[in-house]
Formats: structure tokens, sequence, C-alpha cells
């Protein structure tokens, strides 16, 4: 099949009610009818996700924010102004058509625009909003390649669309703008610098009990393999305790292998948050499939630029 025909095929397993997995420029996102119950149901099912964890509807364009939200802030409209089509999800009270089902039972509803070609044209074929939680079993790390949803979620799937690697790698930067104070949920590649620019100060608060999100869990995105995070001197005095075990030890690194430890399954990372990002959730696979008795990750900075990164890391090691 041509690329176009699978787009058109995807979009009609959508219409009958199905999951299609596409992806996106931050990850790949397990996709049904954000308008049919059933289907989103089905989500759930898949994904092993308790119901009460509200979805993202990704959308084609930000004019279609009225279909889901009521109450839109002027804020919102400039945040989709200059992020949208892009790596930023916005919160915002949902309009009373929006299902329950989707929202998880809550009165706000999380949206995004995404930019990667073949969301975008899928969203154009379907010509409907498509909820779409990351691809992943609940509680594992989003997939960023095609396969990587093949092989987690295997015939679950309908169809899986091949977009080759997502550029940025970590989840969409979440916005909250439904309550009076605008505060992030969840750090992403749109940092909270680029949105204080534009909106003003956020709050600080990000921990609110509600509305909930799982990506908040700590066991969230976390790999099998026990994983610890450790400063460079310490990751060195580990390696040299273990110095008989180094075959079971795994390491992520933004240094290269010295010799004295080259038993070691040793993955060297870029020192640019943006390519680190990119790698990170590929390469955590990567290491798990090694079956070593823990993953060793050197900290990368911690500067506000490497918010997002630092972020999954700290989730990954629970
Ligand atoms: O980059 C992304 O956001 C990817 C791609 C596929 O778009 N999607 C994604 O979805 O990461 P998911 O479901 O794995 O994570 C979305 C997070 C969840 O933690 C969910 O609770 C939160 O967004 N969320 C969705 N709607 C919300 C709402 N109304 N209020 C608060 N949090 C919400
Ligand atoms: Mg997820």
């Amino acid at each position: 099949m041509t690329p176009d025909c699978n787009i058109e095929h995807a979009a009609k397993i959508l219409r009958a009610g199905g999951l299609v997995a596409f992806p996106t420029e931050t990850v790949y996102g397990l996709g049904a009818d954000a308008g049919n119950d059933t289907a989103l149901l089905n989500i759930y099912r898949v994904k092993q996700r308790p119901a009460g964890h509200p979805l993202i509807v990704h959308l084609a364009d930000a004019q279609l924010l009225h279909r889901y939200a009521r109450d839109i802030p002027e804020s919102a409209w400039t945040l989709a102004e200059l992020f949208w089509p892009g790596p930023m999800t916005i919160v915002l009270k949902a309009s009373k058509h929006t299902s329950r089902v989707l929202t998880g039972g809550q009165d706000t509803v999380g949206l995004r625009v995404p930019s990667h070609p073949v969301a975008r044209s899928l969203l154009n074929a379907f010509d409907a909003g498509i909820a779409a939680p990351s691809a992943n079993r609940f509680g594992r790390i989003s997939p960023t390649q095609a396969r990587h949803v093949t092989e987690e979620l295997g015939s679950d799937v309908g169809l899986v669309l091949d977009g080759g690697s997502c550029e940025v790698g970590l989840e969409s930067t979440i916005v909250d703008l439904s309550a009076d104070q605008a505060r992030i949920l969840r750090p992403g590649a749109v940092t909270q610098a680029q949105i204080e620019a534009v909106i003003g100060e956020l709050s600080p608060d990000t921990k609110g009990s509600l509305p909930r999100v799982p990506g908040t869990h700590t066991s969230h995105y976390a790999p099998l393999t026990p994983l610890s995070l450790v400063t460079r001197q310490s990751l060195q005095q580990q390696l040299e305790q273990s110095a008989d075990s180094q075959s079971r030890i795994a390491v992520l690194s933004m240094t290269a292998q010295p010799l004295t430890f080259k038993g070691t399954a040793w993955k060297m990372m870029s020192n640019t948050c943006k390519e680190y990002g990119q790698q990170l959730f590929s390469t955590l696979r990567e290491l798990d499939r090694l079956q070593c008795e823990k993953i060793i990750v050197e900290s990368p900075p911690s500067t506000p630029e490497w918010e997002a990164v630092n972020d999954r890391l700290a989730r990954a090691a629970g």
C-alpha cells in the first residue's frame, strides 16, 4: 500500500471504532475516534490503563478547540498560535458534549495539534478529533518507533502507521489553563520559560491532586530493569565496587566508556538535551532487553533546559 492508501485505511479503521497507532513528533499514540465511547474504552483495555485517567484529543487545527472545550481563555489562543502544531498539550474546561470517558470523568479536557506529517494527514483524512495516549502499556516507556508499538501491543492494534523515529522523543508539555492560575502538569520540549515569556508567570504548583495525571505517578515511564540515577563520581565508585559483576550492569552516561569498564553495556548519550531526549526512550528499551541486574544512569545537568529529560529519568528511577 502507498502511504496515502494507508492513511485512508487508517481513517476507515477509526471510523469503524478500531484502534490505529500513529507517529507524532513526541511519541507514538494509540488513536481512537474521540467521539466513540466504545472505541475509547478499548484504548483503556489495550493499555491496561485504569479508568479515570484522561486521554488527550488530537486535532488538525486550533479552531476545533471549540468542539471540545468551553470558556477558552485568551492565553490558550496565544499559546496555540505560537506552539501549534507542536509538542504542547493544553488542558481546558470540557464542553458539555465532550465524553466523560475521554476526560476520565473530569470536567477538563487535554487537547493538542501535533506537527508530525503522518499525524496531520491522518487527522485531515479522519476529519474529527483523535484521542490518543502514548501507545504503550500503562506505566511502561512511551514508544518512539513503530516497532516499539508492534513489540508491545502486537495484535491489539488494528494498524501501526510507521513514521520513523519521533523527532522530540519525550511526551508533550502539558499546560493546564482550566483554573485561574496556569500551571505545567508535565514538562516537555516547550519549556516553562518559553510559555512564561508569552502568558506570564505560571503557578509553581505542579502537583495538584486534580486533575489527575498518570504521568505524575512515580512508577511511570519505567523500564523493567531497576534503574538508579547517580552523579558522575558515584558512577565511577559503583562500577569499581561491582568490578566482578560488570557484565550484569548497564550504564547510560554522557562520558565515553573507560577501558577499565569495558565489560559493561555502555551507552554514551548526547550532551545536548534535544538529542538526549530523542534517544532516551529507545535506549532504555534497548538496555531493558539485555536483562541486566540494573541500569545506572549518570544524571544530566540540572539546568531548566534539561527539565523534561530529568523528569522522565526521575520517574524511570521510580
Ligand atoms: O506527547 C504526547 O502528549 C503523547 C502523544 C501521543 O500525543 N500523548 C501522551 O498521552 O503522552 P498519555 O495519555 O500517555 O499522557 C497524557 C497525559 C496523561 O498523564 C493524562 O492524565 C494527562 O495527559 N491528561 C490528559 N487529559 C488531561 C486533563 N483533562 N487533565 C489533566 N491531565 C490530563
Ligand atoms: Mg503515556
